[in-house]
């Protein structure tokens, strides 16, 4: 018996996940686990721990890019029912962390419930976007997250506040837990003026970024007081091509995936920008999206 037998009818092995990210690009998984709620999640936690197998959650896909050989670990979606439910208490709404943003914060502003806007046209689940402070121009997610619910690599569940949480520019100290769940902290308001707000924020984030296409969002964070994507353009890189992948001539912080695109060119188009940015402006530009590798893959188990 494998340590994973008793998880069998919820794990599908050698999972083509490349396919299940934004980008369309990468290798696959050892094993791509459908927990049906946070118990059943909690012992496949602990059991892998013991294994020291990694584990990592996919959420959307939005911001990830898997590379072409995968990820040797457990690979969780959190796509069953009990990740997925949303309740109201006034101002209050409780929402599972495999909830989708994006409808979401449509059907809130719709209702006049206000705090989320800032996050329209962002795809992720809840629990992405927790990890990741989700945000832009307008804010940021976190400012709406008064709790959550985080698993720990031990397979203890704990309660952590605002504060604990740590958000901070796209980042923040949950290190390996995985968010269960969220509790978000809105405020009612005219619905027609949460509604106007949300669909200008929509619209500018459709204007200028290249929504259609396959890609990550943005690749790098804007260095202090930069615009990474105004630094690219400036460099001269827009449109410019690794193999299948190019700068996209809408934001310059975007790479996409043309059709046969492998994430080795998208990495080497990366490395190519860096140091092109490094060049002419003596910036470093960190990198925004998650690159799973699996030489890094073991003990991060995020
Ligand atoms: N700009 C250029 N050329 C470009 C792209 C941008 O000159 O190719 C200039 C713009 O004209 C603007 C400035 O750079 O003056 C900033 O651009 P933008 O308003 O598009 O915002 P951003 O800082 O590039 C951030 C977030 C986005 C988010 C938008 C809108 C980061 C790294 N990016 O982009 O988030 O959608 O604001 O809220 O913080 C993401 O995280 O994946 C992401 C796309």
């Amino acid at each position: 018996m494998s340590w994973w037998s008793e998880f069998a009818s919820r794990i599908e092995c050698d999972a083509p996940i490349g396919r299940q990210t934004w980008f369309r690009l990468g290798g696959r998984a050892r094993f791509l686990f459908r927990p049906k709620n946070s118990e059943m999640l909690a012992s496949l936690v602990r059991r892998a721990k013991q294994e020291d197998v990694p584990v990592k959650v996919l959420g959307s896909g939005a911001n990830v890019l898997i590379s072409d050989d995968g990820f040797d670990g457990v690979v969780v979606r959190l796509d069953s029912d009990a990740f997925k439910a949303v309740k109201r208490r006034g101002e209050s709404l409780h929402v599972g962390a495999g909830v989708d943003l994006m409808p979401l914060s449509r059907q809130c502003s719709e209702q006049g419930l206000s705090g989320l806007e800032c996050t329209a046209g962002i795809p992720a689940t809840i629990g992405g976007a927790v990890r990741m402070n989700a945000g832009g121009r307008f804010g940021d997610f976190g400012n709406v997250v008064r709790q959550v619910r985080v698993l720990q690599p031990d397979g203890e569940i704990e309660t952590w506040s605002h504060d604990r949480i740590g958000f901070g520019y796209r980042r923040t100290d949950l290190g390996r837990g995985i968010v269960l769940s969220a509790m978000l902290e809105l405020a009612c308001d005219d619905p027609r003026r949460v509604k106007r707000t949300f669909d200008e924020r929509f619209e500018y984030k459709r204007h200028s970024q290249p929504l259609a296409d396959n890609s990550a969002g943005c690749i790098f964070k804007n260095p202090r007081g930069k615009s990474a994507g105004a630094l690219i353009d400036k460099a001269g890189l827009k449109g410019a091509q690794y193999g299948r992948a190019e700068v996209s001539w809408r934001h310059a912080n975007f790479i996409i995936a043309r059709s046969g695109a492998t994430a080795s060119d998208v990495l080497h188009l990366i490395d190519m920008i860096r140091e092109r940015v490094r060049r002419a402006f003596a910036t470093e530009l960190e990198i925004e999206v998650d690159i799973w590798r699996p030489e890094k893959a073991k003990g991060q188990g995020e």
